[in-house]
């Protein structure tokens, strides 16, 4: 078996309450047309109160490992900036609650990059032979950290998992994990983040003021760094697979703001058609959004065993990342909502 890391699974899933840009409007002071020229964002669903990342991550990694065709796995990586409890990670308890055993299981902290980062962290254990699969997962719940009056972050985010099954081969398969750049700029942590319950906020003794506890953004800078690290990002790891851009098939970027899309595929001077897009029924699903997007375009047809595919993500923190592959031969996929899971691909019979 060979050291390289191949996708071999694919699954994701949505939590059922539907928010509309209409219901949104009925309690903000915003508007459907606002939030869809502004965001392409039409709908985003959202937990239910008791529901958590944690319930979302195990469903999406169930369905991950159904479509790989096993139910075994040596590890589980789950990228989350809104774990079930601050401490411990959410992952061992994701594990267990697969069946899984006594298998290392850790979260990766990368906020919207985490699922780049949460690859990149997998195909290292299976290079090190300390794992033949692992379940990479990523999944948050947003909804939980926003400031119910803030109309900014609530147009833009909406909860979801996606997972994918990683397994041990040899970098000419399809699906192995080619092309690899990641980044950071802590100098900019400022632009977005929950100022309080860290150690740093604490540790000035003062109670935590109920707005210090959610999640804020400056929306105009992000959007600006988000555009450049990611084409950086995709740049960096095109040339390292010894790829051009245009060969490049299609381009699963995470899934912030259209206009994002839009402004990268400009950037790179690339179609935009070759971006897949699922933002508009999901928003911002964070850590889920790359994974879930994935699987948008597996169950739509728009993702083809064979294509190069490009993934890329960037966040808080600031983090980004990108990663290359072929689009290998999956199990059944199925759609994410679990309302409509009748709805799947097959590869193989396409
Ligand atoms: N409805 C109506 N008006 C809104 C609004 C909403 N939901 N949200 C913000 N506005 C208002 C602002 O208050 C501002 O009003 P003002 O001019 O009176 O001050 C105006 O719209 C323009 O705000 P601005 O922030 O310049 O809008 P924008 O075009 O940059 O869009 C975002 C805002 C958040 C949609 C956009 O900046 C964005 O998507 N940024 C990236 C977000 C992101 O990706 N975050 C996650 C990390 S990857």
């Amino acid at each position: 078996m060979g050291s390289a890391a191949i996708v071999a699974g694919l699954g994701a899933c949505v939590p059922l309450t539907v928010v509309t840009n209409h219901d949104l409007a009925a309690r903000l002071d915003t508007d459907d047309e606002w939030i869809r020229t502004r965001t392409g964002i039409r709908q985003r669903q959202v937990v239910a109160p008791g529901e958590a990342t944690g319930d979302l991550a195990v469903e999406a990694a169930r369905r991950a490992l159904a479509s790989a065709g096993t139910d075994t796995a040596d590890a589980v990586v789950l990228a989350t900036s809104t774990p079930d409890r601050l401490c411990p990670a959410t992952a061992p308890h994701v594990a267990s609650r697969l069946g899984l055993g006594n298998v290392p299981a850790f979260d990766v902290a990368a906020v919207c990059a985490g699922f780049v980062y949460a690859l990149a962290t997998a195909s290292g254990l299976i290079a090190m032979r300390a794992a033949d699969r692992v379940v990479v997962i990523g999944a948050d719940t947003f909804s939980t950290i926003l400031d119910p009056d803030d109309r900014t972050t609530g147009a833009v985010f909406g909860d979801g998992a996606g997972a994918v099954v990683l397994r041990a081969g040899t970098d000419d398969e399809p699906g192995a994990l080619l092309g690899l750049s990641l980044g950071s700029d802590g100098s900019r942590s400022d632009l977005m983040g929950i100022p309080g319950g860290g150690s740093r906020q604490r540790s000035t003794g003062l109670p935590i003021k109920e707005e210090e506890t959610y999640f804020g953004m400056q929306g105009q800078a992000v959007f600006t760094q988000a555009v450049r690290r990611m084409s950086a990002s995709v740049q960096e790891t095109v040339a390292r697979c010894g790829w051009r851009l245009a060969d490049v098939d299609r381009f699963v970027l995470h899934q912030a703001n259209a206009r994002i899309l839009v402004a990268v595929a400009r950037k790179l001077d690339v179609p935009v058609e070759r971006f897949v897009t699922d933002i508009e029924r999901v928003g911002n699903t964070v850590a889920a959004s790359v994974p879930l997007a994935l699987v948008d375009g597996a169950v739509s047809g728009d993702l083809d065993p064979g294509h190069r595919v490009v993934l890329a993500s960037f966040g808080g923190g600031l983090a980004w990342g990108s990663v290359a592959l072929v689009w290998p031969r999956l199990g059944t996929v199925q759609a994410p909502a679990l309302t409509d899971a009748a709805e799947s691909y097959q590869s193989g019979a396409r």
